[in-house]
């Protein structure tokens, strides 16, 4: 491989980084960027990618938000991957391929969820629907876990591995870590709802599609209706986007109340980060305890 070709591969290899949403290269010695004037971390692969001569004017290097919440357009090799990675991802929480309101699966569903007048009467109804594809690779149904009623319930993206052995929603180490930020703040399990947008888990962990969601919502409309919250928790994008109904990403959802109608009920919702993207990033806690406490003085406050 000669040099230059080896400089190419370099310049994909740095673009492709800068796709992902890499604007630094950290190494073992601190810089001090003070010393660089108005340069700025990030600044070298920008360089780099315009100074070459097969980029030149034809990349924009990305700002560093999450790389899954960006639209990608057609590149070489991995690069595609990535968009089209991003692009069904994204589809998955918030828009892309849902399911008409006419579709008769959805209707059965709704049909189903409405007769049950109680939390046992859904379960049973959630255990003979076959409109989720989900249900299939599935073990068990992860229902809810808490309290029957609860002014407070808990929204999270879907079950995984401990849950789908179990049939409860998180009671992994993801759910540990949600017992523990709920205990931070007064509550435990008895006191509040937990569940999940979709009741089954997804095959290998990945984000429920927006057909996925589309059939469970009948029910979880009807459970929020049953459990009769006045505020919703929602952990993480995939949660949040798929109960508001919105776009955007966790980090700009996040801490900021909104209203929303679900079940029949006017409720506040709060979105704030999943606990399993704590465990991967400890340093984001500190934002996630600042969503706590605006959920302690909430409930705290008049009901
Ligand atoms: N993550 C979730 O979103 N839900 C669970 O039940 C477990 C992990």
């Amino acid at each position: 491989m000669s040099i230059e070709t080896n400089q190419e591969d370099l310049v994909e290899l740095l673009a492709f980084y800068a796709e992902l949403g890499v604007d630094c290269a950290v190494s073992e010695e601190a810089i001090d960027w003070l010393q660089h004037g108005h340069a700025a971390p990030g600044d070298p692969i920008r360089q780099v990618l315009n100074s070459s001569p097969n980029r030149r004017g034809q990349l924009s290097v990305p700002s560093p938000t999450p790389a899954r919440e960006k639209t990608g357009q057609r590149r070489a090799g991995g690069v595609d991957a990535m968009a089209a990675l991003r692009s069904q991802r994204h589809a998955s929480a918030s828009g892309g391929v849902g399911r008409s309101p006419s579709d008769p699966g959805l209707l059965a569903a709704g049909r189903l969820a409405a007769r049950a007048k109680n939390l046992e009467e859904l379960l049973s109804a959630l255990q003979s629907f076959e409109g989720c594809a989900l249900r299939a690779t599935a073990k068990n149904t992860c229902f809810y876990r808490g309290a029957k009623t609860a002014r407070l319930m808990i929204i999270g993206e879907a079950p995984g591995r401990d849950e789908d052995l179990a049939g409860l929603p998180f009671v992994g180490r993801a759910g540990h870590l949600l017992n523990r930020m709920l205990a931070a703040i007064g509550l435990n399990e008895e006191m509040v709802h937990i569940t999940n947008v979709v009741y089954w888990r997804p095959p290998g962990n990945r984000t429920p599609t927006l057909q996925e969601t589309s059939s469970c919502r009948p029910f979880l409309e009807r459970q929020i209706a049953l459990v009769e919250p006045e505020v919703v928790l929602l952990l993480g994008g995939a949660a949040a986007k798929n109960v508001l109904e919105v776009s955007d990403g966790i980090m700009r959802l996040r801490g900021k109340w909104k209203q929303v109608s679900l079940g029949g009920r006017t409720l506040r919702a709060l979105p704030t980060l999943h606990p399993a993207y704590l465990l991967r990033t400890p340093a984001a806690k500190r934002l996630a305890w600042r969503d706590l406490l605006s959920l302690q003085r909430t409930l705290r406050g008049p009901s």
